[in-house]
This record gives structure tokens, C-alpha cells and sequence, in this order.
């Protein structure tokens, strides 16, 4: 892996706390429609796409294609009247000094979210201009756990994926980062997030740019020693 020149953050549970919001949304969704669906059944949408939310929702009940349409627009509609009174204030703990020391280090910052709302959260959370580069929810065909959002915004930052270290709360988020070949730094609990390089049980503010630098660099140094066949 390449020298770290480059952080690439998740939007829904890693910047903003957006993801009880598309909860409720899918949550209203399905009481109309008379589907069951728990928080639990929603662990299983945590990063993915809204097509494939919508597959896992109906949990292999098929619905014609009209159908599917209206509903992921009735959903995005609900969706958006929660999200329209998201203000700076609701950027997560340690998230602003988190961006500010990464930048100070002289870092890139780029975005990589599945979600197709990602501008129009940003620039309510006063962050469209803080980053680099911006993947969403249109820049590439396949979403998460695919890892070819994180391989696209790397791409946009002209530096490889082994250079950048992706912030991801989501499982789907953690497979794509690892399969892209960037470090991943997990966010939330071990059976979400525990194959990243190094995990954040709470978020940004359970640590520091320099003290998650020497984290990944040990993990690095592990990795090497494991493969090393000599071991
Ligand atoms: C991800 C969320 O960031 O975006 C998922 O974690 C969501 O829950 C996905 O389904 C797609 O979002 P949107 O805004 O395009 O429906
Ligand atoms: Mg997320």
C-alpha cells in the first residue's frame, strides 16, 4: 500500500447522522404498503443503494417495475421532508476538527456516498465546498459493497486507492473500501464494521488525524508480518 495522501469519507452515519432518517422514510414506506420491517431489517439497508434498500425491503417479493419506481420516489420524497431542516448543527461530534487536522496535514478530502441526496445534504450541513472531490449515488453503475465508488473518487483525486483511507459505517461500505485496496476505518460495532483496518466504536470524535495515522500505519505493519511468508 502507498504512502496516505488522501482521506475519503461515507456521508449517512459517518458525517451526518442521516441514516434514522432514511429509517423512517422506508419505515412509513412500508406501513403503507403493510410490509413488515423492524430497525433491525434496516441494518441490512445501511449503505447500500435505494433500488437495492428497496430489493432488501421486499425480501425477495417481486413487485412490477412501475411499482418499484413510484415507491423509491415516495420513499426519496419522505425522505427529503425530514432532511430539509438538517443545518450545520447536525454535522456529528468530531467530524469539523476531524476535517480541519486532516487538512492541516496537507490530506485531500473527498466524499464517496451511495446516495443520490449527497450534494443537497452537504451544502445544508455547510460542507459543499470542504472537499476535493465528491462521489454519490450517480458517479458510477455499481454501489457498494462494488468497490468502484471508492476506485472512482480516488480516481477524481488522481492518486491510487491504496492511498486514501475510507471512513465507512456501513458493512457494504467496509467490503468495497477493502476490495478497492484503500484502508478502511470502521465506524460502529465489530459485527458491522469489524474487518476494517482499525474501528471507531462512536465516530470521528473517539480519536485524532495523527493518533488514527500511527493506528493504520501498525495495522499496515501487522498486515506486512502476516503475509510475510518467511513468518
Ligand atoms: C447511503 C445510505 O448513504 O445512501 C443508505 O446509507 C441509502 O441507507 C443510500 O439507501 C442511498 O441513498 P439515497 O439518498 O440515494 O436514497
Ligand atoms: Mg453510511
Amino acid at each position: 500500500m502507498a504512502e496516505i495522501a488522501a482521506f475519503i469519507f461515507d456521508l449517512d452515519g459517518v458525517i451526518t447522522d442521516t441514516a434514522v432518517y432514511h429509517y423512517r422514510a422506508w419505515k412509513r414506506l412500508a406501513d403503507e404498503e403493510g410490509i413488515p420491517f423492524t430497525r433491525e431489517d434496516n441494518e441490512a439497508l445501511r449503505g447500500v443503494s435505494r433500488r437495492e434498500s428497496l430489493n432488501r425491503l421486499l425480501k425477495g417479493r417481486e413487485i412490477p417495475e412501475a411499482d418499484a419506481e413510484a415507491w423509491m420516489a415516495r420513499k426519496n420524497a419522505y425522505y427529503r421532508a425530514l432532511i430539509r431542516e438538517i443545518t450545520p448543527a447536525d454535522i456529528l461530534p468530531g467530524a469539523l476538527a476531524f476535517l480541519d487536522q486532516a487538512r492541516a496535514r496537507g490530506l485531500a478530502l473527498a466524499i464517496g456516498s451511495a446516495s443520490r441526496n449527497t450534494k443537497d445534504v452537504l451544502r445544508s450541513l455547510g460542507l459543499l465546498d470542504a472537499f476535493d472531490a465528491i462521489g454519490d449515488g450517480d458517479s458510477v453503475a455499481r454501489t457498494k459493497p462494488a468497490p468502484d465508488l471508492f476506485v472512482w473518487v480516488a480516481g477524481r483525486l488522481d492518486l491510487p486507492p491504496g492511498a486514501c483511507v475510507v471512513f465507512e459505517d456501513a458493512e457494504a461500505g467496509v467490503e468495497a473500501a477493502l476490495t478497492a485496496g484503500a484502508y478502511c476505518v470502521g465506524i460502529g460495532p465489530a459485527e458491522r464494521v469489524g474487518r476494517a483496518h482499525v474501528r471507531l466504536p462512536t465516530g470521528l470524535s473517539d480519536t485524532t488525524v495523527d493518533a488514527l495515522l500511527d493506528q493504520l500505519a501498525s495495522a499496515r505493519r501487522q498486515h506486512l508480518e502476516i503475509s510475510d511468508p518467511r513468518n
